[in-house]
């Protein structure tokens, strides 16, 4: 693993450069990644270039073997370039425009940002691309697909539907515009959604922004990498993604990637629901679903995190060399961490670093140093990567489309993907979640959460991987929506009738009411905002609605078709039905189970096809203890271990 840290020279005076530098390469640290926020430094006017003082910082890093990622800084265009072109600026649902002066409030699509973008990002090329100290390329910061109502983002949606649907009538037709005497007799009526209540505005206009928007950000990320490209075509170029309100698309900004980075702040602090895990290893495993390849982590968590909200807890001892850990435990090769010293400026100046305010390295820098020094020994690990039997579906699509049009109060899409990720690992086994158009045929067990939105490839996808003998889960909510957002008219789960082999004979919304369930074995489980009613045809019932007008009705069913299986969740419940659920899917599936693993403790295998690697990360607050079926080397010590003891946030991993 290679330990890396994001560092900002243009915030601290040059003086400090060289000693930060020395004491970097003292420490361990083998990447540094810079330029992210630097435009204004860089072209203080339009076209004034000014490089000599980043040639020096990565002369200062380099001398020491440190390699650099590179950022191109489109996220903070200098303040001369608003002035210029005033029309660069985002603007917001109600048609304002945002302020300037803070950041990733520029529109990706307007025509002059592009044009100050690309040259910037090919003056940066030109210089560095071809300098063996750049390890990589990071484009922008956290790119998210905000739904700009610009002028040029107008006018480029318009262009957009028009390429899609061709003609006017088209898309008054697939937009159902009849309703509320919606339809457009110009082309110029076509406007963004706005910040009025999104249940008063067309579900198909609001789910093709949003599309767009995501599109935007793609097609610029594209633009940016060809460019570095075009002076390097070997140079590595990544996006540093993270989980934002309006994330376009991961599958296709992934695509434009040579390799995925993400920043992983793993949650601190419990929100007040009692059953929340506190565990970034969904996120984690997420991540690596994006190109289904190992990952970097571009931002690690360091310090009190704060500035956007009220401030964060301290990592607890032993979390920043842990989280760390957890991470390549999930895929990531190398972890670099934001950032090296807290600013004492700017508007960021309480989401810390790993040295605080004062420059006096403390207890969380002698905890990440720790982590430099154990980073070699785990070389090995990096040719291994994790193979997973049981993926969880995620699809932009849906989750859009349940953001567009809530169904009940406490109905969460992505809180039903966390949990069947926590009942399957919470057995210790590696989950993928990925793009229902990816190839299933490797996997033992697929698990597609409310399918929402219809998506022809994913359909015939999941309808393949059943035919050849897959075990498919499937829950409420899948089938209703056509691909632009309307519903079909044919009865639910539609598409997915035949192969659960059940209907939804009727449905009750009841959100946050309680209900229960109970399975073919007798146990009864508590369910909530959602009940499908179903009829069985050629599947059986695997548990039955106990109270309620619909009592006696099947709830969730098991249908065999072709060679696979098909269960279907008409309900949502708690962890412990999906517990047991998952514990009976894996012994029918043949996926081991680690069965007493103690609370907190995750566990994940990394292979590189001869040996298997297993990761026992302790996270939480106690004292954990396992006992393996024998002797096996630990890779952290050398030692053969057959009882492990964990301290807090601790690891171990050993070789199988
Ligand atoms: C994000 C950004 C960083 C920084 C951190 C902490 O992850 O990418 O630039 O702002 O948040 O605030
Ligand atoms: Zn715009």
């Amino acid at each position: 693993m290679k330990i890396g840290v994001d560092y900002y020279p243009e915030q601290w005076d040059s003086s400090l450069w060289k000693a930060d530098a020395d004491l970097m390469a003292k420490t361990g640290v083998k990447l540094v990644r810079i330029g992210e926020f630097a435009w204004s430094r860089l072209e203080p006017k339009d076209g004034e270039f000014c490089f000599e003082w980043l040639d020096e910082v990565i002369k200062t890093f380099s001398r020491h073997a440190m390699g650099i990622v590179l950022c191109v800084p489109t996220s903070c265009p200098p303040l001369w370039l608003y002035e210029t072109y005033p029309d660069i600026i985002r603007v917001d649902a109600d048609g304002k425009k945002l302020q300037t002066g803070i950041r990733a409030h520029r529109c990706i699509n307007a025509p002059m940002f592009n044009y100050f973008a690309k040259r910037i990002a090919e003056q940066l090329a030109q210089r560095y691309a071809n300098d063996p100290a750049i390890a990589a390329w990071q484009i922008d910061n956290e790119i998210d697909a905000y739904p700009c109502t610009c002028e040029a983002c107008q006018g480029q949606f318009r262009d957009w539907l028009t390429e899609k649907y061709d003609t006017l009538e088209n898309i008054n037709s697939a937009f159902g515009n009849s309703v509320w005497s919606g339809n457009y007799s110009d082309i110029s009526q076509i406007k963004p959604p706005n910040s009025y209540p999104r249940a008063w505005q067309n579900p198909a206009l609001c789910l093709e922004y949003s599309r767009f928007s995501s599109d935007s950000a793609i097609r610029f990320v594209k633009d940016i990498a060809l460019v570095i490209k075009k002076v390097n075509p070997k140079a590595k170029v990544t996006s540093n993604l993270c989980f934002c309100d309006n994330m376009p698309d991961i599958y296709g900004i992934s695509g434009e990637l040579d390799f995925v980075s993400y920043d992983n702040y793993p949650p601190l602090k419990r929100d007040d629901k009692a059953d929340e895990k506190l565990s970034a290893a969904f996120c984690l495993d997420f991540i690596r679903g994006a190109k289904q390849k190992n990952f970097w982590i571009m931002e690690q968590l360091s310090g009190p995190t704060g500035s956007w909200a009220p401030m964060s807890p301290a990592p607890r001892p032993g979390q920043i060399k842990g989280y760390a850990m957890q991470a390549m435990a999930h895929g990531a090769d190398t972890v670099m961490f934001f950032r090296w010293r807290t600013a004492v400026s700017g508007a960021e100046m309480f989401w810390h670093g790993l040295i605080d305010h004062s420059n006096v390295p403390g207890r969380r820098f002698a905890e990440f140093a720790e982590l430099c020094k154990l980073a070699p020994k785990l070389s090995v690990i990096e040719t291994t990567e994790l193979v997973s039997e049981i993926a969880v579906l995620y699809s932009s699509d849906n989750e859009r489309a349940f953001d567009i049009q809530p169904q009940t109060e406490g109905f969460d899409y992505m809180k039903q993907l966390e949990a069947f990720h926590a009942a399957f690992t919470g057995y210790g086994a590696n989950v993928d979640i990925v793009s229902p158009r990816t190839d299933l045929s490797k996997y033992k067990a697929v698990v597609a959460p409310a399918m929402f939105v219809y998506d022809k490839a994913s359909a015939e996808n999941i309808y393949r991987y059943v035919i050849k003998g897959g075990t498919l889960i499937l829950t409420a909510r899948s089938g209703v929506k056509d691909p632009v957002n309307n519903c079909i008219m044919e009865t639910l789960p539609t598409v997915y009738r035949e192969v659960i082999g059940a209907v939804v004979k009727e449905y009750d919304p009841i959100g946050i009411e309680e209900q229960t369930i109970t399975d073919f074995a007798g146990n009864k489980y508590k369910c909530s905002r959602w009940c499908d009613i179903l009829e069985l045809g050629t599947a059986r019932a695997y548990a039955e609605y106990a109270d309620g007008f619909y009592k006696g009705s099947a709830a969730v069913t098991m249908n065999r078709y072709c060679s696979g299986v098909a269960y279907y969740i008409g309900t949502v419940c708690g962890s412990d039905f999906y517990r047991k659920f998952a514990s009976n899917i894996m012994k029918q599936t043949g996926i081991p189970r680690l069965k007493d693993l103690p609370e907190g403790v995750e566990v994940t295998t990394r292979t590189n096809g001869l040996d298997d690697y297993i990761f026992f990360f302790n996270n939480s607050e106690n004292e954990a203890s396992i006992t393996l079926p024998k002797e096996m080397p630990s890779i952290i010590d050398g030692s053969e271990k057959s009882d492990l003891k964990l301290g807090p946030f601790d690891m171990e991993i050993v070789r199988k």
